[in-house]
C-alpha cells in the first residue's frame, strides 16, 4: 500500500560528466595564472551549461553574467551588468568609468568572470572582454550553445587565448542512474536508463521533467522502481499532452 504523502523529488546537483570535464578546464585555466584567457563550455540547450556555471559561481564566490541580447546595441549597458556583478550597487553611466571599474575590480584577480549564453555576444563585445582579461589577467568562462565556437573563431585574437574548449555532451545512461537515485532514490535498471538516455536525447532538462512525472506514476502504483513500462505511460502522457517540447 502505498502512503499517502506526495513524493518529492529532492534538488541535487550531481558530478556529470561534462561537469568533471568542466572542472578540469577550470584547473588548466588556473595553471595559466597571470595571462588572459579563455574558457569556453559548447553545447545544445539542455546539456547543465546554466546549472554547472550557477553551482560553481556560487560555491567559489565567481562573478556570473547571463549574457541579453539587449545588450548588443549597447556597451554601457553590457559593462554596466558586470559592474553590478562586481558588487557595484549603482555602476556609472559613463562607458569609461565602467571599464575602469572593471579593471581594478579584476587585475590580478584568480577568479574566472562567468559569462553565460556568450554566443548572443556581439563580436565588438567579446572584443571588450578580450581587452580586460588581457589588461587585467583575470580569466573568463564562456558558456554557449553551437554558434558561440563560430563567434569565438572568427575572432583571432581571442581564439587564440582558448585554453580549453569542453563540449557538453548528452546526458549518458550512468548519469541518469546517478540522477535518478540522489533525486528521487527509485531503483533503475542500467537497461531502461539506456532507454531513456535514447528518448531524451541527452537533453537533462526531458530527463529531469520526465523524472518528476515517473515519481508520482510510482507513488500512485505503490512501485519503487522505474521500469521501461512506468517510462512508456510517462511518454505517452506527455505526448498525448503538452507534447515533448
Ligand atoms: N549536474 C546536474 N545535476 C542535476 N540536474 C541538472 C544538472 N545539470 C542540469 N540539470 C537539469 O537539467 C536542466 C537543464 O540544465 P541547464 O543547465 O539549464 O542546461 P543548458 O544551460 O545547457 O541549457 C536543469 O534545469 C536541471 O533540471
Ligand atoms: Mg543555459
Amino acid at each position: 500500500m502505498a502512503s499517502s504523502k506526495a513524493p518529492e523529488i529532492k534538488a541535487v546537483f550531481i558530478k556529470t560528466r561534462n561537469v568533471r570535464n568542466f572542472e578540469e578546464m577550470v584547473r588548466t585555466l588556473d595553471l595559466a595564472r597571470g595571462k588572459g584567457r579563455f574558457g569556453a563550455v559548447v553545447g545544445r540547450a539542455g546539456r547543465g551549461k546554466t546549472d554547472t556555471s550557477i553551482f560553481f559561481a556560487s560555491n567559489q564566490g565567481w562573478p556570473r553574467l547571463a549574457v541579453s541580447i539587449l545588450w548588443q546595441s549597447s556597451d554601457t549597458e553590457f559593462l554596466r551588468a558586470m559592474c553590478r556583478e562586481l558588487g557595484e550597487k549603482e555602476p556609472p553611466r559613463n562607458k569609461a568609468r565602467c571599464y575602469g571599474l572593471i579593471i581594478d575590480h579584476l587585475a590580478g584577480k584568480h577568479k574566472p568572470f562567468v559569462l553565460d549564453e556568450a554566443d548572443k555576444l556581439s563580436q565588438r563585445h567579446l572584443e571588450i572582454v578580450r581587452e580586460i582579461t588581457n589588461v587585467t589577467g583575470a580569466p573568463f568562462i564562456l558558456l554557449g550553445e553551437e554558434e558561440l565556437e563560430f563567434l569565438l573563431q572568427r575572432n583571432r585574437r581571442v581564439w587564440s587565448r582558448i585554453y580549453q574548449k569542453v563540449d557538453f555532451e548528452g546526458i549518458g545512461a550512468a548519469d541518469i542512474m546517478g540522477f535518478v537515485s540522489a533525486a528521487s532514490g527509485l531503483k533503475l535498471e542500467p537497461e531502461t536508463a539506456l532507454l531513456w538516455e535514447e528518448q531524451s536525447g541527452g537533453d537533462f532538462r526531458l530527463v529531469d521533467r520526465d523524472l518528476r512525472a515517473a515519481v508520482h506514476y510510482c507513488h500512485a502504483a505503490g512501485g519503487r522502481e522505474i521500469t521501461p513500462e512506468v517510462l512508456k505511460a510517462v511518454w505517452q502522457t506527455v505526448l498525448s499532452g503538452s507534447g515533448r517540447k
